[in-house]
């Protein structure tokens, strides 16, 4: 078997035994990985025989072990990730508090899976210990699972160096570790309210009461499924769903929001984070009783593609493909070049081939200027130019690869050329940075409607109607072509009808 055929073997293999994803890229990593894997073992390092070693019907402990040890990564500290702490001290443990009262001392579980080396559900029990409740009347446990038997070690051991508390505050470390030498030890009362335990999330057989991996009231699973092939990821969450009591949550990494893994939750905001809630699918379904059709103006780029949406008269617009907030409706589009104006002007009057030749000529001179890329950009795609307006949207975001606005317009000219997986990438990536922003929601529900996968569509425009509740009708929406928040309703929910 060719070197290659080998690697594609084994890199299959360790998505069947741990769901971890590695790409070709790591290649070279990887074989180093479990050369090291297999020498620490006594076994062969040969490509070959590490290719049938893997195969093998059930492993040793210490094989899995070995293996987890080289090829997991275990980054972690204390108080990571603020948004989610936020949620989870501000709203989490107070509705829980509260329903434990009512539910009569019914047990509160928490679930960290992929804890490393514990600084995770530490931090959880610390939050606990501080919140405001008399935890005594709670009856809380926190199970925290992992792959990798040797951080599970160092969290039972509970020693950390300095390291591990980047984010943390002097006080806490003060009040909840001792000082040993370098180190610090974490104290008995928050050590003794988690629970280590190895598992596999991969293979493990959950939810169920053995494990403890049922009726949880949150999980917290971050900087793990990131890791995973697409379709483990999306099994482990369906899973996760499964283990979750009505309305329990499952915190992710702000970079795992992949909508497609997490479809069946429903996303709610909080903190400039989001984060995953299961609720009752009757009560999100209900939402959309309201729905009307109507028949609704084509408003923004994306609307313009030549394909109407089924059965729904769309009127035209005449608006560009990508206007300036000081646009004007006044057509000056064909106004000759005028050596007086600015690219920027020559913009916002409509006159997008003079702005074109105008940016190239300065741009000769003053290359990363981005504000002029992106004139030239918009500028492009508003004349139909978009492989172009594409090529030069690229050149912007390898200079600033999380500015929102070269996303959204990246992503914009994609849909129009009808890139849709490509475009949900960089929209995503734009949630990420600024989740509340209404065109970048809008946008989403389309790309899904597109994709065909109306479930994460309809969330989209479900949380898009929710922020626009409370908004007046005449609210003007900049980022929507000045659009006000009435119309953008009214097409949102043409849009989620479709
Ligand atoms: C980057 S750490 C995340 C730690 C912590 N959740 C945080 O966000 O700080 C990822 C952890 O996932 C664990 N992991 C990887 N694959 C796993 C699997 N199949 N089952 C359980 N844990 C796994 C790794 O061992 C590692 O400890």
């Amino acid at each position: 078997m060719h070197q290659e055929q080998e690697l594609i073997a084994i890199r299959n293999q360790l998505g069947l035994l741990f769901g971890l994803n590695f790409t070709e890229s790591q290649d070279s990593l990887l074989v180093k990985n479990l050369q090291n894997a297999a020498t620490e073992l006594g076994l062969s390092s040969d490509l070959s025989a590490i290719k049938s070693w893997l195969k093998k019907k059930s492993f040793l402990p210490e094989e899995s072990n070995m293996l987890a040890k080289y090829l997991t990564i275990g980054e972690t500290y204390f108080f990571r990730e603020k948004a989610a702490l936020k949620l989870f001290t501000e709203k989490i443990i107070p509705d829980l508090s509260a329903k434990s009262l009512i539910d009569d001392g019914k047990p509160v579980k928490i679930w960290s899976a992929g804890c490393s080396s514990g600084e995770e559900p530490y931090t959880l029990a610390i939050l606990l210990k501080e919140a405001n409740i008399n935890l005594k009347n709670l009856n809380i446990s926190i199970l925290a699972t992992d792959l990798n038997v040797n951080a599970l070690a160092k969290a039972t051991k509970g020693l950390y160096t300095e390291w591990s508390f980047r984010e943390t505050s002097a006080e806490i470390k003060e009040k909840y570790f001792t000082k040993q030498n370098k180190q610090y030890q974490i104290k008995k009362e928050i050590r003794d309210m988690v629970v280590f335990k190895p598992l596999n999330l991969a293979t493990a057989d959950f939810p169920v009461s053995e494990n403890h991996t049922d009726q949880i009231d949150v999980i917290f699973c971050r900087n793990v499924l990131m890791y995973f092939w697409s379709e483990t990821a999306k099994t482990i969450a369906t899973k996760f769903y499964q283990a979750l009591k009505p309305e329990g949550w499952l915190i992710t990494s702000q970079v795992e929001l992949i909508d497609e893994y997490f479809s069946v939750f429903s996303r709610e905001h909080y903190a400039n984070g989001i984060f995953y809630q299961k609720k009752d699918k009757a009560v999100v379904l209900n939402a959309n009783n309201g729905r009307q059709s109507m028949l609704a103006p084509k408003t923004n780029s994306f609307l313009k593609s030549t394909k109407k949406p089924a059965n729904r008269k769309v009127e035209h617009n005449k608006k560009p493909f990508i206007s300036s907030k000081a646009f004007s409706t006044s057509n000056k589009a064909n106004a000759k070049a005028d050596s007086q104006q600015s690219p920027q002007q020559l913009f916002e009057s409509a006159n997008y081939t003079a702005c074109i030749e105008a940016c190239e000529e300065k741009l000769k001179i003053q290359q990363d200027n981005k504000q002029l890329r992106l004139l030239l950009v918009k500028s492009l795609a508003n004349t139909g130019q978009l492989k172009q307006a594409a090529e030069e949207a690229e050149t912007l975001l390898k200079a600033d690869a999380i500015n929102p606005d070269f996303l959204n317009i990246f992503a914009n000219i994609l849909m129009e050329m009808e890139e849709w997986d490509k475009a949900k990438n960089y929209l995503t990536k734009s949630l990420y940075i600024n989740p509340d922003l209404l065109a970048t929601h809008f946008n989403m529900g389309y790309v899904y409607q597109k994709l065909g996968k109306t479930k994460q569509a309809e969330k989209h425009f479900q949380n898009l109607l929710k922020s626009l509740e409370n908004m007046a009708d005449n609210t003007i929406v900049s980022e929507m072509d000045n659009m006000t928040a009435g119309r953008l309703k009214e097409l949102t929910l043409m849009m989620a009808a479709l």
